[in-house]
């Protein structure tokens, strides 16, 4: 049995979760459905990110204690993730004790490709990182995600000597050694590791009260970026445990805003560490409302609850895999989703279930025992991360049995008393069903699970409520 290990990017807790952060959990929740679903042990890590002044300061702001706060947010991360139904395996804060402590170690481990400098340049704190003279003047002095001027730093840092690693680096992405997808992002990468600097990792404790110390060196505070990078492996109990077992992760799922961190910087930490890099960094695109980035200030937020609750759980997740691109943005708009619901789950899925089992029940239809192959072409796509394109394979299947069933019209053959023919026709047709929704089980699944219930009780029954009742 293969061990996997899967990782998801963990938000800041300086708010609640917007849909956004569903795109992570969605896609690494799929692939874990899809590789236990074909055999493999996984282990799935979730967790968040709460060192950093982007938190201290929020915190500050309403007047509450930077524990109180990042506790009660943290608590909502973890809240959205079940009533997302995301089969997780293991959860980190980064304010753990054993992970800030397993922080310093690993510092401590790097310790020779780290030195001391003077910085003096231009810092975001939405994005909690360092931008180059060019890119300051490029964007007139303003970060074009968080609508906040850069603000000018004039400190001494410790620095991380990405140097070291650069050729190594370069190396793995481009001979696919630490696969980037999609593709069309490998080469922004690969010129932006160019053109890297060596990084800041460390902060004046007077700038950044709210982070992990630096190991010997009480003047100074981790960069957060480090100390959340590193969740990957203290996880997995690094360095205390051997976590060879896990590591390399199989996969890791980042959105593109941060894939430069994962892609240079944690790779540097890695080969610094002696540790093998992930096999896969799969980088999904941004989810829009109505064409626009999502902002309190434009007032375009979509709350996820309010989506979970129009339809329930499989609806979301129809959405996000299947209207969602995994890789390009994607617009959310309450209109698309209300189609995608009505038109594709509740006629598609939803009326051919209930038109198969009433057949099946009026006409005493009996089925042996089902095992149903996944089809080659469904399972590559899945493997390659297409998981919108295995989608639709699965979807072509669904549309096909309802298709065979207006033609093969097996009302006709019971009105005709054609009893055998009509037996055969059925459970084709069912078989067919079986077959496609062990496609959709790791998109879909607590329908899916519904859907084996209703075929595997004898006699078969049409739910007693439609699986998605048209709104
Ligand atoms: N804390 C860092 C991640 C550290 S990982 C070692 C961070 N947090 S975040 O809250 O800003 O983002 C968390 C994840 O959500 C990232 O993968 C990010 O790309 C994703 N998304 C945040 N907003 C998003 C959208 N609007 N759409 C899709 N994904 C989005 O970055």
């Amino acid at each position: 049995m293969e061990k996997i290990y899967i990782t998801t990017a963990i938000p800041y807790v300086n708010g609640a979760p917007h849909i956004g952060h569903a795109m992570d959990y969605c896609l690494a929740d799929t692939y874990a459905r899809y590789q236990r679903m074909i055999g493999s042990e996984v282990k799935f890590q979730a967790g968040t990110d709460e060192h950093g002044n982007k938190i201290y300061l929020k915190a500050k702001e309403l007047g509450v204690p930077t524990e109180t706060y990042v506790t009660e947010n943290a608590e909502k991360f973890k809240q959205f993730i079940s009533e997302l139904n995301v089969s997780y395996t293991d959860f980190i804060r980064t304010t753990d004790a054993e992970h800030e402590r397993r922080c310093q170690e690993i510092w401590r481990r790097l310790k020779e490709h780290i030195y001391l400098a003077k910085y003096e340049g231009w810092y975001c704190t939405g994005c909690e990182r360092f931008v180059t003279e060019k890119e300051c003047q490029e964007n007139h002095g303003v970060c074009p995600d968080h609508q906040k001027p850069y603000e000018k730093l004039e400190e001494e840092n410790y620095y991380f000597r990405i140097s070291d690693f650069k050729e190594r680096i370069f190396e793995a992405i481009n001979s696919g050694e630490m696969l980037i997808l999609p593709d069309f992002r490998k080469k922004e990468i690969l010129k932006l590791l160019e053109d890297s600097p060596d990084v800041s990792i460390s902060r004046p404790r007077s700038q950044l009260a709210w982070g992990v110390p630096v190991p010997d060196d009480d003047s100074q505070v981790m960069y957060v970026w480090i100390d959340a990078l590193a969740n990957y492996i203290t996880v997995l109990g690094y360095p205390d445990e051997d976590i060879s077992e896990w590591w390399p992760a199989k996969a890791q799922f980042v959105g593109k805003d941060i894939l430069r961190f994962h892609a240079i910087i944690w790779p540097a930490i890695l080969l610094g560490l002696n540790l093998p890099l992930p096999q896969v960094l799969v980088s999904h695109g941004m989810v829009l409302a109505d064409g626009q980035k999502m902002s309190k200030s434009i007032g375009n937020v979509v709350e996820p609850m309010e989506v979970l609750n129009r339809h329930g759980l499989d609806a979301f997740h129809y959405f996000f895999l299947r209207h969602i691109d995994t890789f390009a943005d994607s617009d959310f708009t309450w209109d698309k989703f209300e189609d995608a619901y009505n038109n594709e789950l509740a006629n598609d899925l939803g009326n051919l279930v209930q038109r198969l089992a009433t057949l099946a029940q009026k006409n005493n239809i009996t089925l042996g025992e089902i095992n149903p192959n996944l089809p080659a072409e469904y399972c590559e796509l899945m493997d390659n991360f297409e998981f919108n394109k295995a989608f639709d394979f699965a979807w072509e299947k669904v549309q096909g049995i309802n298709r065979k069933i207006d033609e093969e019209k097996p009302w006709m053959l019971a009105k005709n008393g054609e009893t055998e023919k009509l037996g055969t026709c059925m459970r084709a047709l069912i078989i067919e069903l079986f077959s496609v929704n062990q496609m959709l089980e790791p998109f879909l699944p607590t329908a899916t699970e519904k859907i084996k219930t209703v075929f595997e009780k004898e006699p078969i029954a049409p739910p007693e409520v439609p699986l998605f009742p048209k709104s």
